[in-house]
């Protein structure tokens, strides 16, 4: 994008402004020639980081520059600006969705599973246009479609795909997401244009962002799609900003386009600053096509993200223009999925676990199996009403599958193998370990032991969340706490500040020396700061 030159000029401007501070700024005229170097900057150095990969300062120099930002638009409100990084933090004001006509309808494409289908969609495009033409292939990514209004090079609008015609406006939201460009550079872009891409969740965000839902109580997403999704209709933008979020555009659209090939205007929103796939090929017949595919099905697994297959385009928008399309989808275009790898194994018996806020999962328990390169013993069953649909019963022989879920599902059941002496799977009407009766919420999905002060794992569950090194930090190991609870020295978060030296020394493994340790460690948490206090009594939904 930029020359090395203009690179190492850049680095310099960026520590002259890192040593100013803002009252260096006397008059507004002044103030707003700094804003504009420094919105320039930080623009550039946020697409070197984001999109390009290739930081060229410290993460610490970059904090700096955001900050200094920060002060002089606090300083000079009359100076703000939609477009300016700082919108990158969002906003604690919720928000309500409101609705927005695409200007082009957001399509969706066809599936194929097979060659045979891929080589009969060929086939029609030769029909129509002969077979003068070259393919772009793409992968498919496993996300939310997001459609970008882009007016004199800034960005207007963000509006997800809803039923194709209009969406949510989800502007501020998306102006969180760093690889966004808020404002572009270089030149040639059209007055006005729409880039369409998606956003997901790479896989290393969503399980990160899944054990942080599992300590504050919160339910965890399904998959990185779901997340995804989820994130983008939150209505505080502080808290989307908050959120693993990416993007890749695949489609730019304009009556205004510098080529007639979908590749190079692709490779010219590059240059304006848009992150799009390096994976991107073009393709010069049907045959590179299926090698790519072949290629990806394998490849994929490596990918930090998820993809769902990989799209297939005809190149030139004069040949696409040509080709039209149906009341759905494009006729110049198709998506071939991946089929998910399913195995069928038999359901041996279903348990029930007791979270620490008293949510109870089912578990299905599986002959072992092999799928997809590990061995599958278990599969999540998510509700009661799941198992319903499926109608499980014990010794059924049921279909497992790994698509985009981290955890194993059963999809469905072999009925033809079902003799008539199985059991179905009731669910259970009282908690596995306190034996209270279950209480089930209007309008959510999972059953819950509403004994809170009493039920063995909430209890476990919330003095292991209480010590642990995010919330209060006290240096005991769950097996401790499962001994102090046995003896019941243990009962509750506030007994651990009533804990005797003498009742740890005489626990297995223990003597004076740890015991101190601990009595000392319990002492070093009463002077943990207030917030930390607030997230340690795992409160659910507060986190
Ligand atoms: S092109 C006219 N390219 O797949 C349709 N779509 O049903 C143009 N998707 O939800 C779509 N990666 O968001 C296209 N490289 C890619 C894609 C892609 C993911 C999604 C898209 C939509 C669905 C298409």
């Amino acid at each position: 994008m930029a020359s090395k030159e203009s690179d190492k000029l850049r680095t310099d401007k960026t520590k002259e402004l890192i040593s100013l501070s803002a009252s260096d700024f006397i008059d507004l005229q002044h103030a707003q020639e700094i804003l504009d170097e420094l919105r320039e900057l930080i623009r550039f150095h946020e697409h070197k980081y984001y999109v390009e990969a290739d930081p060229q300062i410290s993460d610490y120099d970059y904090d700096q520059l955001e900050k200094l930002l920060v002060r002089i638009e606090q300083n000079y409100p009359q100076l703000q600006d939609p477009n300016s990084p700082s919108q990158r933090v969002g906003s604690d004001i919720n928000q309500d969705f409101v609705q927005r006509e695409h200007t082009y309808p957001m399509l969706s494409l066809g599936n194929t599973y097979s060659e045979e289908e891929l080589l009969e969609f060929h086939d029609r495009i030769v029909k129509t246009i002969g077979d003068d033409f070259s393919y772009v292939c793409e992968l498919k990514f496993d996300g939310a479609s997001v459609s970008l209004t882009y007016l004199d090079g800034k960005l207007l609008y963000a509006v997800t795909r809803g039923d194709g015609t209009k969406g949510d406006d989800i502007t501020a939201n998306v102006k969180t997401i760093k690889s966004i460009p808020l404002f572009l550079g270089n030149h040639g872009y059209p007055a006005e244009f729409i880039m369409r891409g998606e956003i997901y969740m790479s896989l290393e965000g969503f399980n990160k962002l899944n054990e942080e839902r599992i300590e504050t109580g919160e339910p965890a997403f399904a998959n990185p799609r779901n997340s995804a999704a989820g994130s983008l209709k939150m209505q505080n933008s502080s808290q989307v900003a908050r959120r693993p979020l990416n993007c890749y555009l695949y489609a730019i659209i304009s009556d205004d386009l510098a080529s007639d090939s979908h590749y190079e205007n692709l490779k010219l929103a590059k240059y304006w600053g848009f992150r799009i796939s390096e994976h991107l090929k073009k393709c010069k017949d049907i045959g590179e096509v299926l090698e790519y595919i072949k290629y990806w099905n394998i490849a994929r697994k490596k990918l930090p993200f998820d993809i769902d297959g990989i799209v297939v385009k005809v190149d030139s928008l004069r040949q696409q223009k040509q080709l039209g399309y149906t009341a759905k989808s494009p006729r110049w275009a198709i998506s071939y999925k991946f089929k998910a790898e399913r195995v069928s194994t038999r359901l041996e018996s279903v348990s029930y676990q007791v979270g620490r806020t008293g949510a109870i999962t089912p578990v299905a328990n599986l002959t072992p199996v092999q799928l997809a390169g590990t061995i599958v013993k278990r599969a999540s069953l998510h509700n009661a009403d799941q198992i319903e649909m499926l109608d499980l019963h014990i010794g059924d022989a049921v279909f497992v599958e790994k698509g985009g879920e981290i955890i194993p599902k059963i999809v469905g059941v072999k009925l033809e193998e079902r003799t008539t002496n199985l059991n179905k799977v009731i669910y259970i009407s009282h908690c596995p370990e306190c034996e209270t009766q279950l209480v089930r919420m209007e309008g959510e999905a999972n059953h819950y032991c509403p004994n809170e002060n009493g039920c063995p794992p909430q209890i476990k569950g919330k003095i292991e969340h209480f010590i642990s090194r995010k919330a209060m930090d006290i240096g005991f190991a769950e097996a401790t706490v499962s001994l102090l609870f046995e003896k019941g020295y243990l009962r509750n978060i506030a007994d651990i500040y009533n804990l005797e030296k003498t009742q740890i020394e005489a626990l297995d493994g223990f003597r004076e020396k740890s015991a101190n340790n601990l009595i000392q460690s319990v002492q070093q948490s009463t002077s943990i700061p207030y917030a930390r206090v607030l997230f340690a009594l795992g409160i659910r939904h507060i986190g």
